[in-house]
């Protein structure tokens, strides 16, 4: 992907000391398909700091809110190489050595994990023109989605498109598709033989559906061999959204309300995301 343009996030986070209370505790669900995930009863924390133990998890709300977006780990994969996405975070400031906080400090690819394209992307005109992330419509990456699974057997073609039968008037559809199977986002190397939309499926989606979020489960919406054409198709409306490198693991199909949220990152094509599904 040579016209990416790599935007560094470089910014402080601020330590939190996670506590884990009793109510916290409650509604932890355990998903063990999800590396990283801790199942473990934060209430069995005692105050001795050695045990302290912070809840990690993929639901909350007794099932009411499922987190959709990947975990920044090093091992998760970057598109078209082997090696993951490496070391992105360290700690610039530490209360070991002296500091009054403990502060990280981040580098990262703005297409990194679950992310979300602007227009920008593959249309230099619309680059210059400053058509970044921060100019997405948190109107389309917000609201009425649906979760569908499209066959396992194919790339998203037109032909699959129609078979979903989409109903009109629904604007955001996550696809989960083969990806998901192959668990290709806990797969630090690349693998270009993703399932993603082929043109004509871009096509279809862009002539025949009122789709303006269309959300998949890896690295790209476009399937490897048509990466370029099909997100040409996509994005050359600037209504359309890609939000791509879902988790969507776990999570029953259906309607739910969506909620993504790219970082204001004026200049920047392409934004880390945080995405989550509301029942
Ligand atoms: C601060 O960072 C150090 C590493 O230098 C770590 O051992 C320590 O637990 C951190 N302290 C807090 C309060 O998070
Ligand atoms: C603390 O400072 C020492 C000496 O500068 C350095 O070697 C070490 O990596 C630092 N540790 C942290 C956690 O920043
Ligand atoms: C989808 O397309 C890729 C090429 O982009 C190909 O390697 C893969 O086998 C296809 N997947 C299916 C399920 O047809």
């Amino acid at each position: 992907m040579d016209s990416i343009v790599q935007f560094l996030l470089l910014f402080a986070v601020g330590f939190i000391v996670s506590t884990c209370s009793v109510s916290v505790a409650a509604t932890t669900t355990a998903y063990p398909s999800i590396p990283g995930t801790d199942s473990s009863d934060c209430s069995l924390a005692s105050e001795d700091n050695d045990k302290l133990i912070p809840p990690r998890r993929e639901v909350y709300g007794n099932g009411r809110i499922f987190d959709i977006s990947h975990r920044y780990v090093t091992d998760m994969p970057a598109f078209e190489s082997n090696d993951g996405i490496g070391d992105f975070l360290w700690l610039a400031k530490s209360m070991k050595n002296g500091s009054v906080a403990n502060q990280s400090e981040m580098k990262l690819p703005s297409h990194t994990g679950t992310h979300v394209d602007a227009p920008g992307h593959f249309y230099d005109h619309y680059f210059d023109a400053g058509f970044d992330v921060d100019t997405l419509d948190l109107e389309v990456l917000n609201g009425v989605a649906l979760l569908v699974d499209v066959p396992r057997n194919k790339n998203i073609t037109a032909e699959v498109m129609q078979s979903l039968h989409i109903p009109s008037g629904i604007r955001r559809v996550l696809f989960r598709t083969l990806n998901t199977d192959r668990r290709l986002m806990f797969q630090k190397e690349f693998d270009s033989s993703y399932v993603g939309f082929m043109e004509d499926g871009a096509k279809w989606l862009v002539e025949n559906t009122d789709i303006k979020l269309v959300g998949i489960d890896y690295l790209s919406a476009a399937a490897f061999a048509d990466l370029k054409s099909s997100h040409l198709v996509f994005l050359e409306g600037r209504e359309i959204i890609l939000v791509e490198g879902l988790k969507l693991d776990d999570v029953p199909a259906g309607l739910y309300s969506v909620h993504c949220l790219p970082l204001r990152l004026p200049g920047a094509e392409g934004s880390p995301i945080r995405c989550i599904l509301i029942t």
